[in-house]
């Protein structure tokens, strides 16, 4: 799972252990309140990961930015797509809403985040 890069690494575990609540509150049958700051929490962390990982990639010219980005995009998109729709207090389901963020988030980390791991270390980012 590691990116080799400390500050990304802490990231990615911090965003984890915030599907982690969502999952514990779901199973502990208090996922409605959980949903509301999950999904609040959920905005505010990809926006700040996204752009530090961003950030990093554009300062050393990481050749596959506008796909990363376009990946990025997509998981916004989507958790746009379940604010809209719990503040319209549609139903949304806590269950739904993991499975998407721990699929997508591991999916991410394993293939499209790893793609830049190797050349941002080439380029002299402080290693683990
Ligand atoms: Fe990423
Ligand atoms: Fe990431």
């Amino acid at each position: 799972m590691s990116v080799r890069i400390v500050e990304i690494d802490e990231q990615h575990k911090g965003w984890l252990e915030l599907v982690n609540y969502l999952y514990h509150s779901m199973r502990d049958g208090r996922s409605q309140e959980a949903l509301a700051l999950a999904l609040k929490e959920m905005v505010d962390y990809s926006n700040n990961h996204f752009a530090t990982e961003e950030r990093l990639m554009k300062k050393y010219h990481y050749p596959h930015l506008e796909l990363h980005r376009n990946e990025h995009e997509s998981f916004r998109a989507k958790v746009r797509g379940y604010v809209e729709n719990y503040n319209k207090e549609n139903m949304v389901l806590a269950m739904d809403v993991v499975q998407f963020m721990s699929t997508w988030i591991l999916n991410h980390i394993r293939t499209v985040d790893k793609g830049y791991s190797n050349y941002l270390i080439d380029k002299g980012i402080i290693r683990r």
